[in-house]
């Protein structure tokens, strides 16, 4: 690691999960096309979701980060996006309302195209093709022409983004978030679940308690908290080439800014602290994520909390443990240990998704429920005991009723996972599942929040 920093020193650094492009001139072509493009994202808003962050690192607001596991170009329709932002909004406000806490909302969306995987390539009936990288790099099927590389998709990675964030803003602001509409979230095949009626009454005392404010002159207009959300977007800045044609100086400082997305995060296997990854985001000054799986050390931690952020500022980082539900008591205080010991400021996070992926007696890649929610409890059991707040979560979650995940209340069986198993790589939890996990959040935030009152009573 070298000083000075620019949006191409990770060129000179050791890279891992890199496609091999055939024609290097086109991928050239491709990022310089983009480089000409507007960014899609504002450096105030990476700064507003900094601020934002800053709260939850002080125990003030829990953060919310989720959407698909792979964006897909396939499956690109303003129905899939809605979808996926209504369950978070759902999710916002039981979280909101049950555990009286501000959630700051992140989809994992409008970027999340590059995949890393755990092999180069991929051998079907002795045929040997490329992996699948994701749609930014390459096509899922299995085909030589459709696994090759190709920098076309680059561009249209980018508009796709694009035209994602621009509804997300539609949505997040024009009215759709109004909290007045809390009712017309819940998509239908939810509204006939226990959850669904779960999540019903709860809609129906927020709309009595916004009846009681609107009494007392705090409507829409009076209050613009009440009709419009901040809403974010993050991926994981795994094609470096791309994220480099997006970073860009901001203007009102002087800064660089990695404009693809408001948060972007270095996966689990590529954050060597030598490496081209941790390079490219110690020098953007959004807020960034990493991923901290079982094989993290303290020490390394320690290592790389100084590197990706060397001053020490409260919401600029998050790191988001992805232990396996049978490994976060063990693997998570020691980190949360060292952490606390050298006085870094950090937002936690749970992504109980990564570490808990199995394969179903039926041949799917699939996620047991009770394991996810078994990972999360533990998270927010780890925290207590060491004192330290269980900042937020990170999902892969879809609002369309797939079967990828087994178990929840609809009892998803091995058998059942064929029936709409959709994913373009990780089975993501569908809308009920993520609804049933935000009532077990609420209730986790609810008793923690007791629980910190009650020591503050009995300290004083
Ligand atoms: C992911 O978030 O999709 C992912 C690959 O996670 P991890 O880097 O934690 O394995
Ligand atoms: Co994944």
């Amino acid at each position: 690691m070298s000083a000075t920093w620019a949006p191409d020193t990770w060129r000179a650094l050791p890279i891992k999960q890199q496609p091999v492009y055939p024609d290097a001139a086109a991928l050239a072509a491709a990022t310089k096309t983009l480089q000409g493009y507007p960014p899609l994202v504002f450096a105030g808003e990476a700064r507003r979701l900094r601020q934002s962050l800053a709260a939850v690192s002080e125990g003030k607001a829990f953060l919310l980060q989720g959407g698909d596991c792979a964006e897909s170009f396939a499956e690109f329709n303003a129905n899939n996006i809605r979808d996926t932002f209504r369950v978070l909004l759902q999710m916002a406000v039981v979280l909101t309302f049950a555990a009286a806490c501000p959630i700051v909302k992140v989809g994992r969306l409008a970027g999340q195209f590059a995949k890393p995987r755990s092999a180069d390539a991929e051998t079907i009936d002795g045929v040997t093709l490329p992996a699948y990288r994701g749609d930014m790099i390459n096509g899922m099927e299995f085909t030589p022409a459709s696994r090759a590389p190709d920098p076309a998709r680059l561009v249209q990675a980018y508009s796709q983004s694009a035209a994602t964030l621009n509804l997300l803003r539609a949505f997040a602001q024009g009215g759709f978030a109004d909290l007045h509409r809390v009712h017309g979230w819940t998509l239908g095949f939810v509204a006939r679940s226990a959850q669904g009626a779960r999540y019903q009454e709860l809609a129906d005392r927020l709309t009595e308690a916004l009846g009681f404010m609107e009494a007392c002159g705090l409507t829409a207009e009076t209050a613009p908290q009440i009709r419009e959300t901040d809403f974010f977007t993050s991926h994981e800045a795994l094609f470096l080439p791309y994220e480099q044609a997006l970073t860009r100086i901001d203007s009102l400082t002087g800064d660089w800014y990695g404009c693809s997305a408001h948060m972007l995060w270095v996966g689990d296997r590529t954050r060597q602290p030598d490496g081209a990854h941790v390079e490219y985001l110690r020098g953007i000054l959004n807020p960034v994520g990493m991923k901290c799986g079982p094989t993290l050390a303290p020490d390394d931690l320690c290592r790389l909390i100084a590197i990706l952020n060397p001053r020490n500022e409260a919401g600029r980082l998050v790191l988001i443990a992805r232990m396996g539900s049978d490994k976060v008591d063990s693997n998570l205080a020691p980190l949360i240990r060292a952490v606390k010991r050298e006085g870094f400021r950090v937002v936690w996070s749970c992504d109980p998704m990564h570490g808990n992926t199995i394969k179903s007696s039926t041949g799917f890649k699939t996620r047991p429920f009770e394991r996810i929610l078994q990972e999360v409890r533990r998270y927010f059991a780890v925290h207590q005991a060491e004192g330290t707040f269980p900042g937020g979560v990170h999902f892969e979650m879809t609002g369309q009723d797939v079967t990828e995940c087994t178990g929840g209340a609809q009892a998803i069986t091995d058998e059942l996972l064929a029936d709409r198993y959709h994913t373009h790589c990780d089975p993501r939890m569908n809308a009920s599942q993520s609804l049933e996990m935000a009532f077990l959040i609420a209730e986790l935030l609810k008793a923690g929040r007791s629980v910190a009152k009650a020591n503050v009573a009995a300290a004083s």
